[in-house]
């Protein structure tokens, strides 16, 4: 309590302070309070007990919000293991439903993975909270979640924002700090997950240690995952040429649902939110499947029912940070005039280790001959949140472009991740919360405005004092 008062403290502060905007301000905050040093893989033993469930995650198992994907591990494939038994919290025991998993085990060089199991669950309650078991006997886990309310314009909901996560002290700071406040109800994941590839044959036990890591959140409310470049594991010096081997066999996501022919990118509604994921490290070039899939899913989203449009993507469009600087500029050139026309109300991009927030721009003029290539302010425009500061071995990235850009609000070199509470059909309140020391403190916040109900211009409640 004590911890949340603080929050709200430096929050009152912060807002006293600035009631003004701050458009184009680079944070000077630079303090690192843990490094960006991998926690070893004894840091997370397995559970205890024979064959126990482990790396348990959750994520959203069909379109709608009524069903769910549980996902765990187990090192044999004994009679059970791969059965979830699931029941409403306060029901009596004889209501337990149960499940069967698909099992399956992937090798990667000189690795051989447990056995990965994935059970979907439909036709859950809405808004209703449920037990679910796994494994058998002594080595039986219970975990818990709950169903998010049917879709609807005004139903409030609360989504954490993490990305490149990874698995050092840094990392951890994020996750706990996530997981202090109570609000979060789901998590968007915009990728880079456990960075195994940055060890030396892409070390599996590291998608374990990952998984054992991120257990404690991601058992327990539904983690939306959107595939990095850190997720493909391409490694033909190895012998290993199946792009994204390892995420997709521990990561599955409904992409069926929502008649995607790939779980790179796919679409849920959740609440009052309709959240697109896409894939930049997959073709998207007009002709190919994801962009054909693209066009006739924004075609579909009912802002009347679901008024947030928001998309996950791994690589930025609108980024000013030396790293990664225009890598997501084909897929925004490709993409952009969709996002416009359909007026995507926020895009999350990972990849670039630091923060930024654009104001919303296009920069969809240009047509080769007419020499209109910079970005304009466009009301229609999506706010463009790179939000890759969740604190992976790599370091932060902290070599901005100069001057910063009209398109850049607010940028800083620190680790951390974001709330997104929407609160009706026209306002949301987002939050970015830095890792201060031991403390996640608010940097950047806004009231954010719909684009179909609301589309007027927004004013920062909060930042930090200009560089
Ligand atoms: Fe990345």
């Amino acid at each position: 309590m004590g911890f949340r008062l603080a929050l709200v403290c430096s929050a009152i502060v912060l807002l006293s302070i600035s009631g003004l905007s701050h458009a184009g301000v680079t944070s000077s905050y630079t303090r690192v309070a843990e490094p960006s040093e991998e926690m070893p893989l004894e840091t997370f033993p397995p559970p205890a007990g024979l064959n126990a469930p482990e790396q348990v995650h959750i994520t959203q198992g069909d379109h709608n919000g009524r069903g769910m994907i549980i996902s765990w591990v187990t090192p044999i494939n004994d009679d059970g293991s791969n059965f979830v038994k699931y029941w409403i919290t306060d029901s009596d025991e004889s209501t337990k439903e149960s499940a069967e998993a698909s099992t399956s085990s992937y090798t990667y060089y000189d690795y051989t993975s447990g056995f990965l199991h994935h059970a979907t669950i439909k036709g859950l309650k809405y808004d209703t909270k449920y037990f679910y078991e796994l494994g058998t006997g002594r080595s039986s886990r219970r975990f818990s979640f709950t169903t998010p309310p049917k879709a609807g314009p005004d139903v409030p909901y609360t989504f954490g924002v993490i990305g490149d996560l990874g698995q050092t002290y840094a990392s951890n700071q994020t996750l706990y700090h996530y997981m202090s406040n109570p609000k979060g109800q789901a998590v968007l994941f915009v990728g880079d997950l456990s960075y195994a590839d940055d060890h030396p044959n892409h070390d599996q036990r590291k998608w374990d240690s990952y998984g054992r890591f991120v257990e404690p959140s991601a058992a327990y409310q539904p983690w939306i995952w959107a595939a990095g470049n850190h997720e493909i594991d391409f490694a033909p010096s190895i012998g290993e040429t199946q792009a994204f081997k390892p995420y997709k066999n521990r990561y599955h996501v409904p992409y069926r649902a929502s008649k995607s022919t790939s779980p790179l990118w796919y679409s849920i509604k959740r609440a009052s939110a309709y959240i697109i994921v896409l894939s930049s490290y997959s073709a998207f070039d007009k002709y190919t499947p994801q962009n054909s899939w693209l066009e006739s899913e924004l075609k579909k989203v009912n802002r009347e029912e679901t008024p947030w449009l928001i998309v996950l993507v791994h690589s930025p469009w609108y980024n000013s940070n030396g790293y990664h600087y225009m890598e997501g500029e084909s897929m925004r050139v490709t993409f952009e005039p969709w996002f416009v026309e359909n007026k995507v109300d926020i895009v999350f991009a990972g990849h670039v280790h630091a923060y930024e927030r654009s104001e919303r721009v296009s920069n969809i003029k240009y047509n080769i001959t007419d020499g209109l290539s910079s970005p304009v302010k466009d009301p229609s425009a999506p706010i463009y949140i790179t939000i890759g500061d969740g604190g992976n071995i790599e370091g932060i990235a902290n070599e901005y472009t100069y001057p910063q850009p009209s398109y850049s609000a607010y940028r800083e070199a620190s680790f951390g991740h974001a709330l997104l509470e929407i609160k009706n059909r026209t306002h949301a309140l987002y939050t970015w919360h830095r890792n201060q020391d031991d403390e996640p403190v608010i940097a950047d916040s806004l009231w954010v405005k719909n684009r179909h109900f609301l589309p007027e211009e927004e004013e920062t409640l909060s930042g930090d004092s200009s560089a």
